[in-house]
C-alpha cells in the first residue's frame, strides 16, 4: 500500500498530516529517509516516524442497515454520506463495498479492505446480492414462468453491450397489497453483479417499475435484528466468506 495510507492506518494522523509528516523527513522505511507519499510499503518494511516502529491496525469491516435519504459515497452530496452513521475514528477513510441508490435502504457492507470489497462486488466472484422489490404492476400468474425465464437468462439493458448474468426472481405477493401502497407485487431478486442501478433497470426492460428497493442479503451475510441506521462490526466469520 501507498505509505501515505500505510502511516494514516497505524496512527491517528490524517492523509494530510502524513504528508506533512513525510515532508519533514521524520519518517524512514528501512533506515531510509522517505518523502514519497505514493511510495509503495510492504508488511515486511520497518516504517518509523521519529524512531518511533509503526504497526499497521489490522482492517475494519462493518454492515449498516441503510435508511433512505443517505448516499453511498465518501463525499456528501444532496444526502448525506452513509459514513456518517459508522461511529469510528476515521470513518471516511473507509469506503462502501457495492453502492445502493439514496431511495434503496438496506444491507451495506463497508471496509477498508480493498481486496475484500473486490470479492463482494466483482461478478466474477458471484458473490450474490438479494434485493426485496416493490413494483408498480402486477405480474399475471400466466406471465410469471416467462418472467422467471427471461431473468435467468439475461436480460438487455439499455447501454449495455451484454446480458445480465443469470439472475433469480421470485414473486412474494402481490394485489392483496393494492389499498395500503402504491405497489402491486413483491417480488425477490438475486442478482451476482452490480451494474448503475441494476434492479430498476432490469425491471424496466421487462415493463414494469420498481418503486421500493431493498438489499437483504449479501452472500451469506443478512441484516438479522439491525434496525434501520443501524451498524456493528461484521463476526470473523462473515469477514472470512470474503477474505
Ligand atoms: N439496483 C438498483 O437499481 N438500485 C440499487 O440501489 C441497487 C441495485
Amino acid at each position: 500500500m501507498r505509505l501515505d495510507k500505510f502511516i494514516c492506518k497505524s496512527t491517528e494522523l490524517t492523509r494530510n498530516e502524513a504528508k506533512k509528516v513525510l515532508k519533514s523527513g521524520e519518517v524512514r522505511v528501512n533506515g531510509e529517509v522517505a518523502k514519497n507519499a505514493a511510495m509503495q510499503v510492504h508488511e515486511n518494511n520497518t516504517i518509523t516516524i521519529d524512531g518511533q516502529e509503526l504497526t499497521a491496525r489490522g482492517s475494519r469491516y462493518y454492515i449498516l442497515h441503510k435508511v433512505v435519504d443517505s448516499i453511498c459515497s465518501n463525499v456528501d452530496e444532496v444526502y448525506p454520506s452513509v459514513l456518517h452513521f459508522i461511529e469510528v475514528d476515521k470513518a471516511f477513510d473507509l469506503h462502501i463495498a457495492g453502492r445502493l441508490d439514496a431511495d434503496t435502504t438496506g444491507l451495506v457492507l463497508i471496509t477498508d479492505d480493498g481486496r475484500w470489497s473486490h470479492n463482494v462486488i466483482s461478478p466474477k466472484k458471484d458473490c450474490q446480492k438479494t434485493y426485496r422489490v416493490w413494483l408498480r404492476d402486477e405480474i399475471d400468474d400466466d406471465k410469471l414462468e416467462p418472467l422467471i425465464q427471461q431473468f435467468t437468462d439475461g436480460l438487455q439493458l439499455q447501454g449495455e453491450d451484454s446480458l445480465t448474468r443469470p439472475a433469480i426472481l421470485r414473486r412474494v405477493a402481490q394485489d392483496e397489497l393494492i389499498e395500503e401502497d402504491a405497489y402491486r407485487s413483491e417480488v425477490l431478486l438475486t442478482i451476482t453483479e452490480g451494474k448503475y442501478h441494476q434492479v430498476k433497470r432490469m425491471f424496466a426492460a421487462v415493463g414494469n417499475r420498481v418503486v421500493g428497493l431493498h438489499r437483504e442479503q449479501v452472500g451469506e451475510i443478512t441484516l438479522g435484528d439491525l434496525a434501520p441506521g443501524e451498524w456493528r462490526e461484521l463476526t470473523a466469520a462473515e469477514i472470512a466468506l470474503f477474505a
